[in-house]
C-alpha cells in the first residue's frame, strides 16, 4: 500500500508515552517511541542493527535504549553509544525518525527528514487552551483501513442509524450536508435550524425536547486528520447557553487493514467537572467501541484485502465528502511520488 510520506502522523496520545517505551507500527514501519532525559519524544526503528531484536523489548537508561538481546545502546539520534563487545561504530546506528509533541499528541514524520518541519503540524491549539476537565482523549486500535474510518466521520448520517439513541436523531439525514473543497481541505456542514438537538446534547439543556439551532461540521486534512464540531444554540435563552463541542478524530494507518484511531474531544460546558468529564469520556469512547468499531471491522471483513473501489460500491449523495477526501489524498500521494527526489532515506 502507498502512504503519504511527507506529512506528520499522530503516533500516540501524550499520556501514552510515559517513562517506558512504546512500540507502535505506523504505515507498516515498526517504531519504538520513548522520551529523552529532557522529556522530548524520540522515535527509532524498532529493530536492533545487530540481529533485529525489537528495541522496544529493551530498557531505557538515561534517555537511551539498551537492546535486551546483547546490550547495544542507542541514543535518540539512533547512533550506537555503547557496544559491550567492541567499538561503537557508526555502522551500528539505527534509523531515527523526526518526532514532536503538540496539542496533547506525539507526532512522527515518515518522509524526507530534511523536510520535517514541526510548523507543518496542523494548528490544533484549541486543545491547548481548553481547561483540563473540559477535554478527554481516546485511543482504539481498529481492524479496518484508515480511509474506511475517515469515511465514517465524513458521513455522519450514519449516526441516525448506528447511534439512534445517543448521537443521532435523524437530523443529519434530513439536513443534506453541504460539501466544500478548498485546496487540500475538504469540509462538510449540516444545518438543523429549529429542531430538537441530538439526544447526547439535548440532555445538557435545562428542559429537554425544546428546539435549538444545530450546526455540525467536519473538516478533513491529509492524511486523516478530522475536526468535528457541533454547535447547538437553544431558541429559548432560558433553556441554557449555546453548547459547543470540537473533537479531533485522527486516523493513523498501522497497515492496510489496521488503524490507530485517536480522539481528542473538547467542549465549552461543565468545564470544571472532573467526574462529569470522566463519565463523558467513557460514554463517548464506549459508543465508538460498541457501535463504530464493530461496524468498520465487519465492513473490512467483507471487503477482505480489496480496495474500496475494487468492490464497486454504490455511491450515494452522502458519500460526497469522503470521495473528495480520497481524491485529495490520492493526488497528494501521486504528487509526492513524482517529485524528482522522493527522499525517504532516513537520518542514520
Ligand atoms: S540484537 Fe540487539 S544487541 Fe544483538
Ligand atoms: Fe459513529
Amino acid at each position: 500500500m502507498q502512504y503519504l510520506r511527507n506529512c506528520w502522523y499522530v503516533a500516540c496520545l501524550s499520556g501514552e508515552l510515559g517513562q517506558s517505551m512504546l512500540a507502535r507500527t505506523i504505515c507498516e514501519q515498526p517504531l519504538a517511541f520513548f522520551r529523552s532525559t529532557d522529556g522530548a519524544p524520540a522515535a527509532l526503528t524498532d529493530a536492533c542493527s545487530h540481529r533485529l531484536a525489537p528495541l522496544s523489548a529493551g530498557c531505557l537508561k538515561d534517555g537511551e535504549i539498551m537492546c535486551r538481546y546483547h546490550g547495544l545502546r542507542f541514543g535518540r539520534d539512533g547512533r550506537c553509544t555503547h557496544n559491550p563487545h567492541g567499538p561503537a561504530t557508526a555502522s551500528l546506528a539505527v534509523r531515527s525518525w523526526p518526532s514532536a509533541e503538540r496539542h496533547d499528541l506525539v507526532w512522527v514524520w515518515l518522509g524526507d527528514p530534511d523536510a520535517a518541519d514541526p510548523a507543518q503540524i496542523p494548528d490544533l491549539s484549541f486543545i491547548d487552551t481548553t481547561p483540563p476537565h473540559a477535554k478527554f482523549t481516546g485511543y482504539l486500535e481498529t481492524a479496518a483501513n484508515f480511509e474506511l474510518c475517515t469515511d465514517n466521520i465524513l458521513d455522519l448520517t450514519h449516526t441516525d442509524y448506528l447511534h439512534p439513541d445517543t448521537l443521532g436523531g435523524g437530523g443529519l439525514t434530513r439536513a443534506r450536508g453541504q460539501v466544500t473543497t478548498q485546496g487540500d481541505t475538504v469540509a462538510i456542514r449540516w444545518e438543523n435550524p429549529a429542531e430538537v438537538a441530538p439526544p447526547a446534547l439535548d440532555r445538557e439543556f435545562i428542559r429537554q425536547g425544546e428546539l435549538s439551532d444545530t450546526v455540525t461540521q467536519v473538516e478533513w486534512v491529509a492524511p486523516a486528520i478530522l475536526r468535528l464540531s457541533v454547535d447547538v444554540a437553544p431558541l429559548c435563552p432560558d433553556n441554557g447557553d449555546e453548547i459547543r463541542t470540537a473533537t479531533m478524530h485522527i486516523m493513523t494507518p498501522e497497515s492496510p487493514m489496521r488503524t490507530h484511531y485517536f480522539v481528542v474531544s473538547t467542549r465549552n460546558f461543565r468545564a470544571d467537572d472532573a467526574d462529569y468529564n470522566a463519565g463523558l469520556a467513557a460514554f463517548i469512547n464506549g459508543i465508538f467501541l460498541t457501535d463504530d468499531k464493530p461496524m468498520l471491522e465487519a465492513q473490512q471483513a467483507r471487503m477482505g484485502t480489496a480496495d474500496l473501489w475494487a468492490c464497486n460500491p454504490a455511491m450515494l449523495a452522502i458519500d460526497a465528502a469522503s470521495v473528495q477526501a480520497r481524491r485529495v489524498l490520492q493526488r497528494l500521494i501521486a504528487a509526492e511520488q513524482h517529485q524528482p527526489e522522493n527522499a525517504d532515506s532516513g537520518t542514520k
